[in-house]
């Protein structure tokens, strides 16, 4: 059985004095021509006068659904105001008009912390709160026990509201913006002759390069020594010498070696394989702090081989101007507005023992052989600031780069989907809540499968109707808990190749998917009513009003934990 030969368990009435419709019990049926009373009017009639037929009544109007919904609506949210300021739109351009924007989300340490855990203890201690401000270590002991000449910064992407900031959004649309700029068409990127490129304002060559120098961080406690983590490797497939840009982890092994993790799926793997496949070596470079705009668009997922610098171009709204690398040739080009860039390359066949690594589900990833790269140079701009991803503590920037890919795809399937979210609860990789606007039962399960046919690791899919803040994971676990039956309401699909990082995965990484249909019936059929207290009443009455300000303003209610925080004794 599913939602579409459910019966109402509810027997619906419109009040023949106020019109306002409402529902009686199904042991009314028993009853010998019963009379109701309206909730709302307090007038009395007979049931059989003014029930409603349901099958055959029109869809409610929606001015009443709204109505209904009204106590739990999501407030809209502004649109979050942007300052074009013209100027090249680089990391300090974004750190600068994000700090005037939102002073309070930006923290500046003075005081000397060291590069290995310290750092990574202040943002601990800010997840452990929920919260991802911008953070600017100014004096940082780096991996030689100096304090480096360069600031750090953590969290740049850290919520959706940075990322919002970014692409001149707001937190709700900012997945469908990304996609839309992606979509709206790819632009080459502009060549700046290296002099005037500000990546190069600094070259160090082969063995003068220390990246110890700089204020790398040493994240986690069993992470095997100091990694980059917001550097997007690149490099160029041998075929079709279509740039690549990724996410990958670097583990800083000396000061000039770095070992990187390329997970199968990913087309770095590929570039390299093929290149092993040649019997050659690849060139590759990380770049380092960006303005957002593009590193979110050059770490657009896309078809295989894709120009990501087109699309970082295309997500920026402008051309990114790159620049010809020091060591690998004129025709390797990296961003020319980057803080840091390191040259280098792979040679085939040669890996060494890298992790494990504090890794997105929260857990360790383990050990495994990865590809070595041997730096060559590195260039970087005057004062730079050395930017690191937060990974194996929440963060937002995961879930929104599928979020959009999975809106397109469930889109087309479903085009009643409304919001697509992947919660922190799930790394903002396993689980997906879809919101829709549904008009048929037959819906959440087409948006299900498709949307776990979307990206590997996406495991549980939960759809719910649009009275739902998908941003909560108490309101879906409630949709979860008062709209679904799970003989009827959960699709299980063993057997799916699955995240090599989930730990409940088999050593293949071989997964069971699974989604659930939160959602009411469709109309014409009906459901019982929210709760709510008159919205007309809530907006009139005001606390502060009514009670003393200062114990409102003192109180702080606890979050129930049955666990102690990683700082308690
Ligand atoms: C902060 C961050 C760190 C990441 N680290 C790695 C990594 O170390 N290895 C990896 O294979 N993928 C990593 N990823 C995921 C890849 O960047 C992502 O799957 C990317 O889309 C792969 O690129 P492709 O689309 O060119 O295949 C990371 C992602 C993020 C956001």
């Amino acid at each position: 059985m599913n939602k579409l030969t459910l019966s109402a368990r509810e027997i619906w009435f419109q009040c023949s004095h106020c019109a306002r419709e409402s529902y009686c019990g199904q042991e009314y049926e028993e009853m010998n021509d019963p009379e109701v009373l309206c909730p709302f009017c307090g007038a009395l009639m007979k049931l059989g006068a003014v029930r409603l037929d349901l099958l055959n009544a029109p869809p409610r109007p929606a001015a009443r659904q709204a109505r209904t919904a009204q106590a739990t609506k999501v407030a809209p949210r502004p649109p979050v105001p942007t300052k074009d300021r013209g100027g090249i739109k680089d990391f300090r351009a974004f750190l600068r008009d994000y700090e005037e924007q939102f002073p309070d989300d930006v923290f500046h340490v003075d005081k000397e912390l060291r590069a290995e855990f310290e750092c990574s203890a202040v943002a601990k201690k800010f997840d452990e709160r929920g919260e991802y401000p911008l953070i600017i270590f100014h004096r940082v002991v780096n991996r030689n026990g100096r304090v480096s000449r360069f600031r750090a910064s953590v969290n740049v992407v850290g919520d959706r509201q940075k990322m919002a900031f970014a692409l001149n959004s707001d937190i709700d649309h900012v997945g469908e913006e990304w996609a839309r700029r992606v979509q709206g068409g790819k632009r080459p990127p502009v060549l700046v002759p290296s002099k005037q490129a500000p990546c190069k304002e600094n070259i160090v060559l082969g063995n003068t390069v220390d990246l110890w120098e700089f204020p790398v961080l040493r994240i986690h406690e069993m992470d095997p020594g100091h990694y980059i983590s917001a550097g997007l490797l690149t490099c160029y497939d041998p075929e079709k010498r279509a740039v690549n840009c990724a996410y990958h982890r670097g583990f800083v092994v000396g000061p000039r070696e770095i070992r990187c993790y390329l997970s199968p799926g990913t087309h770095n793997a590929w570039n390299y394989r093929a290149h092993e496949e040649l019997g050659e070596e690849m060139k590759v470079a990380f770049w380092i702090g960006h303005h957002p705009a593009v590193t979110m668009g050059a770490h657009t997922h896309m078809g295989y081989p894709s120009d990501h610098y087109e699309a970082a171009g295309a997500v920026l709204g402008e051309p990114l101007r790159v620049t010809a690398s020091e060591t690998l040739g004129d025709d390797f080009l990296v961003p020319a507005d980057a803080e840091v860039v390191i040259e280098g390359i792979m040679r085939p066949g040669h890996r060494a023992p890298e992790g494990p690594f504090g890794e997105y589900p929260r857990y360790y990833g383990p050990q495994i052989m990865s590809p070595v790269m041997e730096v060559t140079a590195v260039t970087h701009r005057n004062d730079a600031i050395w930017d690191t991803h937060m990974v194996g503590m929440v963060h937002d920037y995961g879930g929104m780069q599928a979020e959009h890919v999975i809106y397109d795809v469930v889109r087309r399937a479903v085009p009643q989907v409304q919001r697509v979210y992947l919660p922190r609860s799930g790394n903002g990789r396993f689980h997906v809540y879809l919101q829709i606007k549904k008009t048929h039962d037959g819906q959440p399960r087409a948006a299900i499968m498709a949307t776990l046919a979307a990206f590997e690791w996406v495991k549980h899919v939960v759809v719910v109707d649009n009275d739902i803040d998908v941003y909560s994971d108490a309101q879906v676990l409630w949709a979860i808990a008062t709209r679904s039956q799970w003989d009827r309401d959960l699709i299980v699909v063993p057997g799916c190749l699955g995240s090599q990082l989930d730990p409940s995965a088999t050593r293949s990484a071989e997964s069971t998917k699974a989604g659930i249909d939160a959602t009411m019936p469709a109309s014409p059929q009906r459901y019982p009513m929210r709760v709510n207290v008159p919205a007309d009443v809530m907006k009139r009455i005001n606390l502060e009003d009514i009670l003393p300000v200062e114990q409102l303003a003192r109180r702080s209610v606890g979050r129930y934990s049955c666990l102690p925080s990683a700082t308690d004794d």
